[in-house]
């Protein structure tokens, strides 16, 4: 069964009807399904059972520490991208030997926290990248486990912020470029070539792209042996989309297959890094309609979160569902712009929504667990908001809502200095 469904006219995540859930932590709240989250998982290990692949949960998606921690648990690895979130997932109790950090723009700092972690591997996004990395481990005594992230240039056929693997973006090294920048590596003292990685996109629902990118590694790596240098492992990225609307999705099983034919007696180690495909559709973010605002042109319904709370809608004109938490079947339904309190017109989260709702009533926006409280801001002085695990009926509050306190604290501190 989904996770989140109606029963009778209640909407219900897991054993919980979310209007309970609203009464004791309040909105706008995040909630997740713990159930949702395994169950995501699983789906990949079953999927990918015969590759055995190393999943690296890319932390950007949602990096709560509790939900770092169940996926530490279930054996994940993880992907991260800064510091910050180095020292997220070492927090959570995570495997620093299953961590690969990917970013174009690692700092020397960052390096020398990642090596004294023992992380599995960089992905070097650049020739000046692998430099700075040589050097720094050399000072400090270590060798860096490397992977190049190549640049395959093939389009990944989605929105144009999310797209990550053409020329024109700024990831990766450029696929005619990885041979040559590989054999400079081999040469370096400090560094161990261990893999190559690619990641080309977001949201990806077809896998072709996916596949003619592995192809274009596969490519590179016979060239690389041919060069006498050998590879443990081959990260293919994440990117794999989910259902927002009525999107189909590329089928996890077949992708699987097409990937095994490829990989076959190459002895190479599987990895991905998917974030949103993990995540997304085990969260909600739980909100009220404070004011329903009927004009002659347009009806607005104003409820109390807002593009700080999840800034998807705003930023990409991405969709999301959104549903009644009570179905008011006798009501009559209206057409509106679901809109938050902020200061901008960019702050919806949803166009031309038909709902039978009234003020007071609770709205459930739907796949908010991937880049939702992970990329929420405190615009016009709004507290982060409330994180909450549900588990059959038990609930768990896994970040509490920020006060004004908190918010304020940093620069309270600094009046009158
Ligand atoms: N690996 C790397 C190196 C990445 O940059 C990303 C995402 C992933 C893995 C995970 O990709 P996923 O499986 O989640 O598609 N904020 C945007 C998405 C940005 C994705 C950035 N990179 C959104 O809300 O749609």
């Amino acid at each position: 069964m989904n996770a989140i469904h109606y029963r009778e006219d209640d909407l219900y995540i897991e054993d919980l009807p979310l209007s309970e859930i609203a009464a004791q932590f309040g909105t706008p709240a995040y909630i997740y399904s713990e159930a949702a989250l395994t169950g995501a998982f699983e789906s990949y290990r079953a999927a990918f059972a015969n590759l055995d692949p190393l999943l690296c949960y890319a932390v950007k998606a949602n990096s709560n520490l509790s939900i770092l921690r169940h996926f530490a648990r279930l054996g994940c690895g993880f992907d991260i991208v800064s510091g910050g979130e180095l020292a997220r997932v070492l927090a959570a109790g995570a495997d620093a030997r299953k961590v690969v950090f990917s970013g174009v723009g690692k700092s020397e700092q960052e390096m020398i926290e990642a090596l004294n972690a023992d992380i599995k591997c960089f992905n070097v996004e650049s020739l000046n990248e692998l430099l700075k990395l040589n050097t720094v481990a050399g000072r400090i005594g270590k060798t860096a486990p490397i992977s190049l992230r190549v640049n395959p240039d093939v389009d990944a056929q989605t929105h144009p912020y999310i797209s990550t693997g053409l020329k024109d973006n700024k990831f990766g090294i450029a696929y005619d470029a990885a041979l040559d920048i590989y054999q400079q590596a081999k040469s370096l003292p400090h560094l161990h070539i261990v893999g190559i990685d690619c990641h080309i996109g977001s949201q990806l629902t077809d896998a072709a792209p996916l596949i003619d990118a592995l192809d274009r590694l596969l490519g590179l790596i016979d060239q690389l042996s041919s060069a006498g240098i050998a590879l443990h492992h081959l990260d293919i990225g994440g990117g794999l989309g989910i259902r927002y609307r009525d999107e189909t999705l590329p089928d996890l099983s077949a992708f699987a297959q097409a990937l095994s034919e490829r990989l076959q007696g190459r002895g190479l180690q599987l990895v991905m890094e998917p974030g949103r495909s993990l995540v997304g559709n085990a969260g909600i973010l739980l909100t009220r309609l404070e004011y329903l605002k009927l004009g002659e042109h347009k009806n607005f319904a104003v409820v109390d979160a807002a593009m700080n709370d999840l800034m998807r809608p705003s930023l990409y004109s991405a969709y999301h569902g959104i549903l009644p938490v009570t179905r008011r079947e006798h009501l009559a339904t209206i057409t509106v712009d679901v809109v938050g309190p902020i200061c901008e017109s960019s702050d919806f989260l949803g166009k031309d929504r038909q709902l039978a709702i009234m003020e007071g009533d609770l709205l459930a926006v739907m796949s908010c667990g991937a880049y939702g409280s992970t990329m929420a801001s405190n615009y016009n002085t709004r507290t982060r908001a409330i994180e909450v695990m549900v588990s059959g009926d038990q609930t768990r509050v896994i970040r509490s809502r920020e006060t004004l306190d908190e918010l304020l604290a940093n620069e309270k501190s600094c009046l009158d200095k």
